[in-house]
């Protein structure tokens, strides 16, 4: 059941509630696109809140709904270890989804994330760079993000330098957990992107949750605070729990 709070907020009693409608808004999202003979282009979040979110969707009704073959997935993070290392983001979508559903190969664009991180972030540009051949920065068609206690999202952590790059698309960053090499697309990617969905559950998250959807004058912004797409939307689904002290 959702509960009312500012319009891009939806509030759902319990984890499982946000998931699926996670699930549902990304297959709606795939609709729109594919009506309009557009590729999906997917970026998916890392850590554990989305993990339910990649089930539902390779179960049915949504693994059916989508059209696979025509969705390109991106990530956007990832820890610097092998893909089948139990932190990697690539390895826990793999698990979740990847594997279960019929997606070409040759759409799936991981972050090698066992190379080296300046050489992996400069790859995985490329990689872009060549996908939305052309652009001055790149256009998803959806965004996955997730957020920490600290208010970091992806791997843009709270003062870090790479919250003010302003060229590159994704950049090797030192993270302040374990796994500490990561590499993120940067802000103004996330903040070119047509839809961006944020998923934030748990109790532990409250209190960051209601100071980063209500920003004080003058203070430094968090990072999730930055990603205000200039021409797309950012929805943030939460469960009660997190949403408790909205
Ligand atoms: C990662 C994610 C990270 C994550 C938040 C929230 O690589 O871990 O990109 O930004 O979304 O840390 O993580 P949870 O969903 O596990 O709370």
């Amino acid at each position: 059941m959702e509960m009312d709070e500012p319009e891009n907020v939806s509030v759902f009693e319990t984890p499982e509630q946000l998931a699926l409608a996670a699930a549902q808004r990304v297959a709606l999202c795939e609709r729109e696109f594919h009506g309009r003979q557009e590729r999906f282009s997917l970026v998916l979040a890392g850590g554990n809140t989305p993990r339910r979110v990649y089930e539902l969707l390779a179960t049915a009704p949504f693994k059916q709904r989508i059209e696979w073959g025509e969705v390109d997935l991106f990530f956007g993070d990832e820890r610097c270890v092998p893909p089948d290392h139990r932190d990697s983001n690539y390895g826990m979508a793999y698990q979740a989804l990847i594997f279960h559903v019929p997606i070409p190969p040759h759409n799936v664009y991981r972050m090698a994330g066992e190379g080296g991180p300046e050489q992996s972030a400069r790859l995985y540009e490329s990689q872009l760079r060549t996908y939305f051949a052309g652009a001055s920065w790149p256009r998803f068609a959806l965004v996955l993000l997730g957020m920490g206690t600290d208010g970091h999202t992806a791997s843009l952590f709270p003062r870090s330098d790479a919250l003010n790059e302003a060229e590159r698309w994704v950049l090797p960053v030192s993270s302040p957990a374990p796994p500490r090499e990561r590499l993120t697309l940067t802000v103004p990617v996330f903040n070119h992107a047509a839809h961006v969905l944020f998923l934030v559950s748990g109790k532990e998250k409250a209190e960051r949750l209601a100071q980063v959807l209500n920003p004080k004058p003058q203070t430094e912004p968090l990072p999730a605070q930055l990603i205000q797409p200039s021409s797309g939307s950012v929805e943030w689904l939460v469960d009660s729990a997190a949403a408790a002290l909205l």
